[in-house]
């Protein structure tokens, strides 16, 4: 049986990325800082967080307050939109917010070069193909890799393809549940060496995923919670998961992953759920992101 808690995948750069990380979207001020030190003493070593969740901060005071030593941690944080052309300055924020010299992975949040002055407005002059030119110029000492997130094939195709872009992403965070399964873009970002990391894989908040009877016919027979089904789910299918919780006893019943798999039954009844919904759209943004190639 594998030890999921444990276990890491090797990324194209060498670096290796802790399969069970604390999510931090939507953790409010007072809360997050108790979240991550309470993952950390439960035995977490992979926080994701962002400057768009503007909790950077207090997820430093976690980590420091845990006093879990800062190499043993693994720490994602994404560009924010509005700050496509100040790539230097974005880094150096997200540095300075969480009080560390480094963070094992930088992400470019959104395929979005959106204007400070608009969210509804994107450069004319710019794109994230520019973006990641500028991702590419990031010293190691600042960011060990660099990745991507919300990216399609389309997207991604068009990024590898630039004549600008010399470093492959390390990983690529998208939406992963069994009612948004993404399988030929996984596939995609495998064949490319691209590591997927799965995001909203509960659902998110208000999930309907607790309620599925197909899960809930699962939860019944391994006699686990519903969300160490759709955890272990994504670990098995292979890519790293990010269950966002602020709940002290979910957070340790979350990486509770040891010593126990799902069997085959199991893993097809997931894949094979019919209903479909996003947590995550791109309505709120100035360009489609999503181009439905990912199925
Ligand atoms: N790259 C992107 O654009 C992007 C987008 C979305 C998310 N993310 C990242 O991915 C992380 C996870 O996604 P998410 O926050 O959307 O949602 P999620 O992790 O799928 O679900 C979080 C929700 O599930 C609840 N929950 C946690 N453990 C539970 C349990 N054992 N039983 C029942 N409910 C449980 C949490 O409640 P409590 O907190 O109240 O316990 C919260 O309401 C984010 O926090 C963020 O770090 C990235």
């Amino acid at each position: 049986m594998t030890e999921w808690t444990k276990k890491t995948a090797a990324l194209n750069t060498g670096g290796q990325i802790p399969l069970i990380g604390l999510g931090t979207w939507q953790s409010r001020p007072g809360e997050v800082e108790k979240a991550v030190e309470a993952a950390l003493r439960a035995g977490y070593r992979h926080i994701d967080t962002a400057l768009a969740y503007s909790n950077e901060a207090e997820v430093g005071k976690g980590i420091r307050a845990s006093g879990v030593p800062r190499e043993e941690i693994w720490i994602t944080t994404k560009l924010d939109n509005p700050w496509h052309k100040r790539v230097k300055e974005g880094i150096e924020t997200s540095l300075r917010n969480l009080g560390v010299d480094y963070v094992d992975l930088y992400l470019m949040h959104w395929p979005s070069s959106t204007t400070p002055e608009d969210p509804k407005k994107h450069y004319d002059d710019w794109d994230f193909v520019k973006t990641w030119a500028e991702m590419q110029r990031i010293p190691k000492t600042q960011a060990r890799a660099i990745g991507v997130s919300n990216f399609g094939i389309r997207n991604l195709e068009k990024l590898l393809a630039a004549p600008t872009t010399t470093v492959v992403p390390a990983a690529n965070q998208i939406e992963l549940h069994p009612n948004n399964p993404s399988p030929k873009l996984v596939a995609y970002n495998e064949s490319k060496g691209i590591h997927t990391t799965g995001y909203s894989c509960l659902g998110s908040t208000n999930s309907p995923l607790h309620k599925d009877p197909a899960l809930l016919e699962i939860v019944e027979k391994t006699g686990k919670t519903s969300a160490q089904v759709l955890l272990k789910w994504g670990l098995q299918k292979g890519w790293s998961v990010i269950p966002k919780s602020v709940t002290e006893s979910r957070i340790q019943g979350n990486f509770e992953l040891d010593g126990w798999d799902l069997d085959e039954e199991s893993i097809a009844k997931l894949d094979n759920m019919k209903d479909r919904f996003k947590v995550c759209g791109d309505s709120w943004l100035p360009v489609k992101v999503f181009f439905g190639d990912d199925e």
